[in-house]
């Protein structure tokens, strides 16, 4: 049985992979310091694994601890890593830029080195669209231009640069860089999903507190843009496909021929706002309240994903429809309007 050691294993993104990681047949340990997640998320997720529960550990450690890194590496042989850890605010990394460095820069270096040190050379990062910066081209293939418009942004392609360059200098090295598009959506059971805390900087976590009446309206940035009604076109992704995306990475890293390779990880669509609010009103009964504002600083007007590099090298293409990330998004809201932190929030599906 192969074993994953997966950081940022309780978050949004990590929760849901680690799931199908554990129905596929892995062995899973998260390294995860709780900073943007709950434990309950992963007593849910054993739950829905089933008789593969057991095969999940976590452990509440920072990545830049690096004693305690140490430890969980000389306890276990990893197959891979797969990379999730780290903090996503991009208004927060503008305001608190050292954090962002710290945190991601720091909490890297210090995991690379430590599996550097144990003799594993796999890794899976999670990287981001937002190296596209404003494309001057859609579909974004994973050769368009990089550039970075904020810390966050900086610290995603300064930890693409460094993979480069490590796999440059010790070739044993096998990484691959996702860039993810918009995640959108939960677990079709409800049980496990996106629990943002504070205000949702994001336009679907947002929808989805004004439908369970936690925030009045939706504002929406920008409605002159040049697409189909005036608001932003993005690549909304279900969270399940991004999710499997990783599970046929890690396949690939089985690969002799694999080096540094890079993969978008989206549905190759562009879908606006009011689409997407329109789509969510169908599927949930619920009236979103719109107003209309100007443009957010450094948005893009449109970004959508070339996504055949994934699914000829990869093996794996998104299946769920915008209709369907919409649904199980409501699944989770409804029956967890306060996230993890909601009272009634049971099982069901
Ligand atoms: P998340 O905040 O839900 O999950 C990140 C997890 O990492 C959290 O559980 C947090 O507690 C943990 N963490 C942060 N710093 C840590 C540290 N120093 N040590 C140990 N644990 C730490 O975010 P997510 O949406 O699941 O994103 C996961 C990764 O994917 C991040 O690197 C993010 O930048 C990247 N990403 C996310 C999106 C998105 O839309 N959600 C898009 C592109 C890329
Ligand atoms: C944002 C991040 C980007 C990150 C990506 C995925 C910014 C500037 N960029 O990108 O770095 O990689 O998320 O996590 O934060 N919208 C509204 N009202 C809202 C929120 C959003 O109209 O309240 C619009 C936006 O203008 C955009 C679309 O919805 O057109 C999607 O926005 P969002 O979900 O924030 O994602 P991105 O802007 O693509």
């Amino acid at each position: 049985m192969k074993v994953v050691l997966v950081t940022g294993g309780a978050g949004y993104i990590g929760s849901h992979t680690v799931l199908q990681l554990l129905l596929a047949g892995f062995k899973v340990v998260v390294v995860d310091n709780l900073n943007n997640s709950s434990e309950v998320a992963m007593h849910r997720v054993r739950e829905l694994a089933g008789e593969f529960g057991s095969n999940l550990s976590v452990n509440m450690v920072d990545l830049r601890d690096r004693a305690a890194l140490e430890e969980i590496f000389a306890s276990t042989q990893f197959d891979a890593v797969i990379h999730f850890a780290g903090l996503k605010a991009v208004g927060e990394s503008v305001q608190k830029p050292l954090l962002y460095y710290n945190n991601n820069l720091i909490g890297t270096i210090t995991l690379l080195e430590v599996m550097a040190a144990h003799g594993c050379k796999k890794l899976v990062f999670s990287s981001s669209a937002t190296v596209y910066g404003w494309p001057k081209q859609v579909p974004c293939t994973e050769e368009s231009p990089l550039s970075a418009l904020n810390p966050y942004g900086r610290t995603k392609l300064s930890i693409e640069e460094m993979c480069r360059d490590i796999y440059q200098a010790d070739s044993e090295w096998k990484m691959i860089l996702l860039r993810y598009f918009n995640l959108v959506g939960a677990h079709p059971s409800g049980y496990i999903g996106e629990d943002p805390h504070g205000i949702p900087n994001n336009l679907m976590p947002y929808v989805q507190q004004v439908a369970v009446g936690r925030r009045a309206a939706l504002t929406v940035f920008g409605n002159d843009y040049n697409t189909v009604d005036g608001t932003g076109v993005r690549d909304y992704i279900h969270i399940i496909d991004l999710a499997d995306g990783h599970v046929a990475a890690l396949r690939k890293l089985d690969d002799p021929n694999i080096g540094c390779e890079v993969y978008n990880l989206g549905t190759g669509k562009g879908t606006s706002v009011l689409e997407m609010v329109k789509a969510f009103e169908k599927v949930s009964g619920k009236k979103i309240p719109l107003v209309m504002a100007g443009r957010r600083p450094g948005d893009a007007e449109i970004v959508y994903a070339s996504t055949e590099k994934a699914e000829r090298e990869l093996n794996w293409k998104a299946k769920y429809s915008i209709e369907d990330m919409c649904r199980d998004l409501w699944n989770w809201a409804s029956k967890n309007p306060y996230g993890y932190q909601s009272q009634d929030s049971t099982k069901q599906s």
